[in-house]
């Protein structure tokens, strides 16, 4: 009741509109990725028995180790195009349960592990603009089992893998040789709690001096992986309560601002279950999710957390990087936390979190959707600055009746405030380069754009850069964005402008791959457009 009136008193504040595009894609949306044709490769687990799309061709898989459904002819994996709206089922073989990735720098989504059949399997998908392509697997390449792990690009190009289910180790994929095998890091063992694990997934983020940042259950290192040393420890998140899966917080590095002096790298880790919240649900008592965040300064001589405290509690909340900079945090519930059946009081409001507004004044709670987004749910940004939301299935199975929360098929995009035709006299449209341009590092990278307006001021414009990122389970892995400095800003005439803008200078700043790049003019960012470091 509390939590319901809270909500009425904070949604009028914002805006964003909520959009349904289709109201069955035919797989409940696990796990996402934009790719840079701007499709996104949607994914849930494989034995599941039947999902509501069939395969092509009157295919079916047949797969003696599926646990549920040996002989299949439904899809567990679909390409969502974008542009037309549309929905093409994709055929997996293994066992994708729970697993992780990352785009690499050719544009391929190459996922690895899951459950099973695929817990040592890695996954690539090229991008296509035939509806030729389909997934191509590699089984038995893993070192380790990797199971609920978490992926990161590498400035070589590489992605470094981090724990999963009983596995306190991290590789790197692909191999350089034969000998490249996991190595143990003790964190992973030392974090995990003796009655549920809560060090699952953990938040891993490539620090601006090329050593990870690794968060997992309540604290988090600095690792230097070329060294395998430890290069640094945080203080515990105050109060101490659990933020990785199944408590499910969710976390963020916050923009990186790229400017002639030292890069600020700052980590925001927000919602999570309180400790003791997954037995307890389990024993049918939902406790309250958290409502504070931490944020933290990672390279200070002596770094603190900042709390800060949401106007909601959330638990498996998703937490996206908007073109401007700010953080949206949107989905989950308000109670009990992830696994099957085991959350209650489903967060409808999303909040929009400015960075730079003064402590106190940064969350604004913004228009409500009215579809649950439970377990399983799943959030990311699109070229156009719109949000794709999917997913939600806290049941085994495609269950749609008799449950709290069925298993929920719809696709839905939130468009935020910045989108409303009020702020249309403030959008610009970038003219050149043209998309799929190869950027070099630390290249003085001229843009021609277009804005509907006789007068610029060139103090409000931002151009960012944001690495598309793989998304699962409340975590957004390789998600990261750049501001990126501009000058000379000047005018073409009539609505075009010119601006110059300087790229990163380091693979450890942008790690090689494709990029969105978006101009953001008085906080309302272009179309983005893509660009590839390498
Ligand atoms: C969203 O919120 C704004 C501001 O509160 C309101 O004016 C607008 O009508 C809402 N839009 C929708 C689609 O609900
Ligand atoms: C999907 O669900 C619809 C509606 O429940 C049903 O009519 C259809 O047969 C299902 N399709 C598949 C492939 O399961
Ligand atoms: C950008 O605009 C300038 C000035 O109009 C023009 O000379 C130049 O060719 C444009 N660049 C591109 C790549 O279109
Ligand atoms: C440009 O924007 C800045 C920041 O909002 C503002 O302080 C300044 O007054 C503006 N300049 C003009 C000429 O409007
Ligand atoms: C910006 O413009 C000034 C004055 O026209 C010029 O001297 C300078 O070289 C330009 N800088 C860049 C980065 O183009």
């Amino acid at each position: 009741m509390l939590v319901a009136m809270l909500q009425m008193v904070v949604v009028a504040a914002g805006g964003g509109k909520w959009d349904l595009l289709r109201s069955n894609i035919g797989v409940s949306a696990m796990h996402m990725q934009l790719l840079n044709n701007d499709r996104v490769v949607i994914f849930d687990l494989t034995d599941f028995g039947a999902s509501n799309i069939s395969l092509p061709n009157n295919r079916c898989r047949d797969n003696p180790k599926d646990l549920a459904l040996q002989h299949d002819c439904t899809a567990h994996s679909v390409e969502y195009n974008v542009a037309s709206n549309s929905i093409r089922p994709l055929f997996v073989y293994s066992n994708t349960w729970c697993s992780s990735g990352a785009a690499m720098l050719d544009g391929s989504l190459m996922q690895t592990g899951g459950f099973n059949d695929g817990y040592n399997t890695v996954r690539v998908f090229k991008p296509c603009n035939d509806n030729s392509c389909d997934w191509q697997e590699f089984s038995n390449v893993l070192t380790h089992r990797r199971w609920y792990a978490s992926n990161h690009i590498l400035p070589d190009g590489r992605q470094i893998i981090f724990g999963g289910r009983d596995r306190f180790s991290y590789e790197f994929y692909p191999k350089t040789s034969g000998a490249d095998l996991a190595v143990e890091l003790s964190f992973l063992k030392d974090t995990r709690d003796p009655t549920i694990e809560n060090n699952l997934y953990p938040f891993v983020f490539l620090n601006v001096d090329g050593n990870m940042f690794v968060f997992t259950n309540n604290r988090a290192i600095m690792f230097d992986y070329v060294r395998r040393v430890v290069v640094r420890t945080y203080p515990t998140i105050p109060g101490g309560d659990p933020r990785n899966y199944p408590s499910s917080g969710s976390a963020v590095l916050l923009p990186l601002r790229i400017s002639s002096g030292a890069v600020v790298a700052e980590v925001l880790v927000c919602g999570g279950a309180p400790k003791g919240s997954f037995t307890s649900a389990n024993n049918g008592n939902f406790v309250t999710a958290l409502n504070t965040c931490g944020r933290i300064r990672i390279n200070d001589p002596n770094p603190q957390w900042l709390m800060e405290t949401m106007p909601l509690a959330r638990v498996m909340g998703d937490m996206v990087l908007l073109p401007n900079g700010n953080v949206l945090i949107i989905n989950g519930a308000a109670a009990g936390t992830a696994g099957w059946g085991i959350a209650r009081n489903p967060v409808l409001t999303p909040l929009v979190y400015r960075p730079n507004n003064q402590a106190g004044s940064r969350f604004e709670a913004q228009n409500a959707t009215s579809i649950p987004r439970m377990y399983h749910s799943n959030a990311i940004l699109l070229r156009d600055g719109r949000v794709l939301v999917s997913g939600s299935n806290p049941n085994a199975y495609y269950t749609f009746t008799g449950v709290l929360y069925p298993t929920d098929l719809t696709m839905q995009a939130y468009s935020p405030e910045y989108l409303d035709p009020q702020f249309a006299p403030l959008r610009s449209n970038i003219v050149s380069p043209a998309s799929h341009s190869q950027l070099g590092y630390g290249q003085l990278l001229t843009i021609n754009f277009t804005l509907p307006q006789p007068t610029i001021n060139a103090t409000t414009l931002t151009i960012s850069i944001v690495a598309p990122p793989f998304t699962t389970h409340s975590f957004s892995m390789n998600q990261r964005l750049l501001l990126l400095t501009t000058s000379n800003v000047t005018s073409l005439g009539g609505s075009n402008y010119q601006l110059r803008v300087s790229t990163p200078n380091s693979k450890i700043l942008a790690p090689p791959g494709y990029y969105l790049l978006f101009l953001v003019y008085q906080q309302v960012p272009s179309p983005g457009i893509w660009v590839q470091f390498k």
